[in-house]
Parts: structure tokens; sequence; C-alpha cells
């Protein structure tokens, strides 16, 4: 017992005068700073996040203003939830902030400092980021992209034509999973192992693995001193995933390499992995990317294109059901366009106003990853206060598209608003940024919104739908809304009213 006290009395004293410290620094500097509510010695304001993560800084931002700090265990960050600091921090000062910070579990990672999604404003970032919007997802593979969505949006709907037949329900969320998780590894390897979907399943759960572990560290064991000891054993477990999925994309681009493949002609005939191959090898290259960095991004690829779209077609899918007058409208705007011989396609959304709308809305109400991330890297002035450099923002995208000064009856699924006023989704309009703005913008859009119209269009225009356990589908959001996306099942029955393969 003495031994213990002897201990612990060093240890506590010293956190203590750390602490004291600390206030005392802080209450020194010069400078107006957001305000924060009153914090907890250690823990900050980690007890002040009841709910998910989004809500709870909705309502202290109630309390404390569109710009905050608020302190999780030993990080600070300030909190942004208007139109105005958005502007400010992705357009005004875009530059300032255009670097980010890893999301918190950086002690299980496989792929040390190899991140694309949270590296910071550096050349590899840039080289990247040039890559997607030049070559990866743009022109010639997002031809390629929409024609793999339109073939496994058609493998979609036979296999629910025969559930129907069947009277059998399906998971709506899991039958979504398989496709979009296809789609996406076709895009990254299709030209080769196009045949071999099984390994994209195999990604999935590892990627799904790692993810389920992670997602069992909460926001203080996550920004708290206790991640480093994993006490639970997650760590492990995210690490022993990561390492699965390593072997399978090692294995996968040695195949590549071995077969000389990525030698092909042009563009058009090219995969991603192709392309970032070919990057790879060459030696003229001002900035050398490393195989780390190629898996790491594939990985982080997976993780940012599958679940977003999954989770956005399945609440979209959950509030056609919810709203039969809504649904009802939907349908004879595709009956009118599309008609009764073929399939919805992508080439038929330009004509579909409000399919668009119903996709704005759902984005709206329902965004997969509602908190944006960005790393300051100069002292500024945001919205009239001072923010040093090095500080983490969030960006609270749930609170600033359910603004009751830019969307009436903002709770509520209306996708009618965008009919009238039709906000850029390019996020130019403030009030409406579900893929995020500026240099860090989501450069998947351009692949994710043609795949949701032609998904919700063709399972508006084939099927009924009734929900399994109950009249409402559940569309509550999951998860603690930090990390990303979080799907969960939507268990009904599809009751086709429309066969577009039969002869
Ligand atoms: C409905 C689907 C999707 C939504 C709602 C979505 C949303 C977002 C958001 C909000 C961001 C952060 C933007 C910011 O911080 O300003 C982001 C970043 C990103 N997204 Fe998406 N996304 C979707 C689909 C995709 C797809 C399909 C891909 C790729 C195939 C993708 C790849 C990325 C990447 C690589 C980044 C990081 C960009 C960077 O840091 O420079 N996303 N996404």
């Amino acid at each position: 017992m003495d031994y213990l006290q002897h201990l612990l009395i060093p240890i506590v004293s010293t956190l203590l005068l750390l602490f004291l410290l600390k206030s005392f620094r802080n209450s020194k500097s010069t400078g107006k700073y957001p305000p924060s509510p009153p914090a907890l010695p250690f823990i900050g304001h980690l007890h002040l996040l009841k709910s998910r993560l989004p809500t709870s800084l909705e309502n202290l931002a109630k309390r404390y203003g569109p710009l905050m700090r608020i302190r999780l265990g030993a990080n600070e960050f300030v909190v942004a939830s208007d139109e105005k600091s958005a502007r400010e921090i992705l357009k005004t000062f875009d530059a300032d902030f255009a670097s980010k910070f890893m999301p918190g579990l950086t002690n299980f990672h496989l792929y040390e400092d190899s991140s694309f999604i949270g590296a910071p404003y550096s050349d590899y970032w840039k080289l990247m980021k040039t890559l997607c919007m030049t070559r990866l997802f743009t022109g010639s593979q997002l031809d390629r992209f929409i024609g793999i969505g339109e073939e496994e949006t058609c493998k979609l709907i036979k296999l629910l034509l025969m559930r129907s037949k069947a009277g059998e329900p399906c998971d709506l969320t899991e039958e979504l999973s398989e496709v979009t998780n296809n789609m996406i590894y076709r895009m990254i390897v299709g030209r080769r192992c196009s045949k071999n979907l099984g390994q994209a399943a195999e990604i999935r759960n590892f990627i799904l693995d790692s993810l389920e572990h992670a997602a069992k560290f909460d926001l203080g064991e996550m920004f708290g001193p206790l991640q480093k000891f994993d006490l639970f054993g997650n760590g492990k477990k995210i690490k022993s995933a990561l390492m699965g999925y390593d072997r399978l994309i090692e294995q996968i681009m040695k195949d590549y390499e071995d077969n000389d493949l990525n030698n092909c002609g042009n563009d058009h005939e090219k995969d991603v992995m192709d392309i970032l191959l070919e990057t790879y090898k060459d030696t003229n290259a001002k900035v050398k990317l490393t195989r780390d960095q190629i898996k790491n991004f594939f990985m982080e690829i997976f993780m940012a294109g599958v679940d977003t779209i999954i989770a956005a077609i399945r609440t979209a899918m959950a509030e056609l059901i919810n709203h039969p007058n809504i649904l009802k409208r939907l349908r004879e705007e595709i009956d009118s366009v599309v008609g009764n011989n073929r399939l919805n396609d992508e080439s038929s959304a330009s004509k579909l106003p409000y399919l668009q709308a119903v996709v704005m809305e759902t984005l709206r109400l329902h965004h997969p990853s509602p908190i944006l991330r960005r790393l300051s890297r100069k002292d500024s002035k945001i919205n009239g206060f001072d923010v040093k450099k090095g500080s983490r923002v969030f960006i609270n995208i749930h609170t600033i598209m359910r603004d009751p000064n830019h969307y009436e009856e903002p709770e509520k699924f209306k996708p009618e608003r965008f009919l009238a006023n039709r906000a850029e989704v390019k996020g130019q309009d403030f009030h409406y940024i579900p893929f995020g703005s500026g240099r860090r913008a989501c450069p998947g859009s351009y692949l994710a919104i043609p795949v949701m119209h032609l998904v919700i269009g063709a399972l508006i225009q084939c099927f009924d739908w009734e929900v399994k356990d109950g009249d409402k589908a559940d569309n509550k959001a999951k998860g603690s809304g930090y990390s990303g996306a979080c799907p969960s099942p939507l268990m009904c029955y599809p009751n086709a009213r429309f066969d577009p393969f039969q002869e």
C-alpha cells in the first residue's frame, strides 16, 4: 500500500501541475479565441458528448456559438457549425486549412504516414489529388465506372426479382453492400480481376472487420491516453484484419507486375491499378509513390467510397418507403421518362429532376459522414475569432445542412425544396456541402451521384417495397457519427411490379 502511495502521489501531482500550468498559459494568452464550455481535468469535454457526435456538438453550439472550442482528452478542437465559418475555412482561407489530421486510431495503422485522406497538405497529397481529378475518377475512368455501375445494377435487379418470385425478404443494405463493393473493386482492378469477385468479398470482409473493431473504441478511448494500452484487444484485431488485406492486395499488385499488364495502350483500357503502378514505376517522377501509399490509397477508397454510397442509397430507400406520396411522385416521373420497356440508366438522370432532388435531400438530411476535418497551417481569423496554427478543426455539416435560416422544416424529408432552389452539389453554396468544399473536397462525387441515380431509380421502377417487421423503415443514424457511415440492415420484401428482362 505504501509503495502504491509513493508511486501514485508524484504521478497525480505532476499531472495536476501540468493541467494547472496549461490553464494558466491559456488564460494569459492574448487574442480572442472561440468560447469553450467549462472543462473537467484530463477528459476535457468528453462528458458533454452524450449522444452522437454531430448532435452533441450541435447542442453545445446552441449555447456557445457557431465557432467554439472543445477538448477531448488531450486534443483541442475548434468546431465550426454555421455557413459563415464554413465558407471562411473552406473557401476564403482554404489554402491555410488544406491539411487534415488523422481521425484518432493512429496506433494500429499498418501503413504509417501513408494516408491520403488524412494527409497533410504535402507533395504526396497534391500528386494523388491531381491524379484523382484528372485520371482516376474522371474522363474515361468515369465512363468505365458508369458502365460497371449499370452492369452491377442489372445483377442486383435480377437477384431481387428472384427474391420477389420466391416471396422472400431481403436485407437491402446487404445486397447494396455487395453491389457497391463490386463496383469499386472492378473500377480499381477490374481489367485483370473482374471475374474474381470472391476477392472483392474478401477485401470487404477485412475492411469490415477492421471497422467493426475500430467502432468499439469510444471517443474517450480514441482521444484519451488509454488508446495505446489497447485494454480490450481491439487494436490487435484491427491490425490482424489489416494484415489480411495487405497480403491480398500485395498478391494482386504482384500479379499485375508479373504479367506486365499495366503496360496497356491508352487510358481508356486501363484501370486504376494500371495508372497507379505506372506512376509508381515512373523513374522521372518528382514525387515517388511507395507501395504502402498505393495499398493504403486503395483501402481508403474502399472505406470512403463503399459505405458512403450504401448508406446514402439505404437511407433514401427508407425515406421513400416511409413517404408513399414522395415514392409515387418519383415513380410517375421515372415511368413517364424511362417508359416500360427498359431499365432506368445513367443517361436518363438529366431528365429526372425529382430523382435528383430525392438524392440531394437524402444527402442533406442523412449525411453518411457528417463531420469534416481540417488542420490549420497558419494563424487566422475565422468568424471574428483567432484560430491558432496547428488547430484541429471540425466542421459540423450535419448542423449546417439543417440550418432553419436556409431550410424550412429542416428535420423533414422534402425533396421538393431542391426543385425550387437547386443548391450547387459541388460545394459553392455553403449551406449545402455534402461532398465538402475546397482543396480537400470529395473527388468521388462524380462517381457517387450517378450511381445513386442509377440504383435508386431502378429499385423504384421495378419494385413495390414492404418493410418486413412493421410499417416504417428505421432510419435512425447508427454509430458515433465521427468516423463515417454505419449503414444498418433494412429488411424488406421487394414485390416486383416491372421486369425489364422479360422477353
Ligand atoms: C455518397 C457518397 C459519398 C459522400 C457523401 C462522400 C463525402 C465525402 C466528404 C464529406 C469528404 C470530405 C470532404 C472535405 O473534407 O471537404 C470526402 C472526402 C473524400 N472522398 Fe468522398 N464521399 C462519397 C463517395 C466517395 C467515393 C465513391 C469515393 C471514391 C471512389 C470517395 C473518395 C473520397 C476521398 C479520396 C476523399 C478525401 C479527399 C481529400 O482528402 O483530398 N468518396 N467524401
